[in-house]
């Protein structure tokens, strides 16, 4: 089965209608439309969504959310459930992102419970995990990781509705990457973990990497076996940067077709 690739972008709390245009920007980049054989996704902040979505759509761009309630409605005063994110146009929704798990002191239970919520409302999940600095150099990021999705994963989770993104958080917003021997060691482990929980449909999920993916470092990130797109943050915010990352993920994908 081959997986399909997703880039992804998450603009984090940065965007105001005057971004708008980087959109328009990246549609034009990209040849009018994204590439059929891959899948593009924008993640703006919640009050963009549905402007962005309708920017978005003639395109063939994606929109998501970055984080959403675990309830469907209620009230919870200045929270996003995954409904609203439907119905602003989103199909998928990030969970877990380690902003959120130390900004907020999200832990892996509230990450599950959000990823359920984001399948309820027939939204794709992307569920973060990744290791801090302190935890790779003791030599438990294997094991952190494998907890995180263990206690992340949302019941229903499958190769179609669920994505995995290992972002090591001493890589985030930083410009250090991590290892592209790192990068293959921890998606093969993600991979095995999910296979070994999930059976081998999970398996095939897609698994991103994040962190400090450039358009320089783009392509040879995406060409190991395990890694089937990204992540990017900061990248994502200028329209060249972003269409210079697709870019680079078609040439891997017109590779290996
Ligand atoms: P970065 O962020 O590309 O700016 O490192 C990635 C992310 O946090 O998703």
């Amino acid at each position: 089965m081959t997986r399909r690739m997703l880039i992804a972008g998450n603009w984090k709390m940065n965007g105001l209608q005057g971004n708008r245009q980087e959109i328009d920007a990246l549609t034009s980049l990209l040849g009018g439309h994204a590439p059929d054989s891959l899948d593009v996704l924008i993640c703006p902040p919640a009050t963009l969504l549905a402007d962005l979505g309708r920017d978005c759509a003639p395109g063939g761009i994606k929109t998501g959310g970055q984080d959403c309630h675990f309830a469907d409605c209620g009230a919870h005063t200045g929270d996003v459930s995954a409904l609203m994110l439907k119905d602003a146009g989103a199909d998928y929704v990030i969970v877990g992102h380690s902003e959120r798990r130390a900004d907020h002191h999200e832990d892996n239970a509230l990450v599950k419970l959000k990823a359920e919520a984001g399948l309820r409302a027939g939204l794709d999940v992307i569920v973060c995990v990744g290791e801090t600095l302190i935890e790779r150099e003791d030599g438990r990021a294997a094991d952190v990781v494998k907890s995180q999705l263990l206690g992340s994963l949302p019941d229903g989770a499958s190769a179609q509705n669920c994505i995995i993104a290992y972002e090591p958080v001493w890589a985030i917003g930083t410009g250090k990457v991590a290892g592209l021997h790192d990068i293959a060691q921890m998606h093969a482990h993600i991979r095995a973990v999910l296979g070994e929980n999930g059976g081998a449909e999970l398996a095939q999920a897609r698994v991103l990497y994040g962190g400090s993916v450039k358009p320089g470092n783009a392509k040879d990130i995406f060409v190991l076996d395990d890694v089937d797109g990204g992540l990017i943050g900061g990248a994502s915010l200028k329209a060249a940067d972003f269409a210079a990352i697709v870019d680079a993920a078609l040439t891997v994908v017109n590779h290996n077709p």
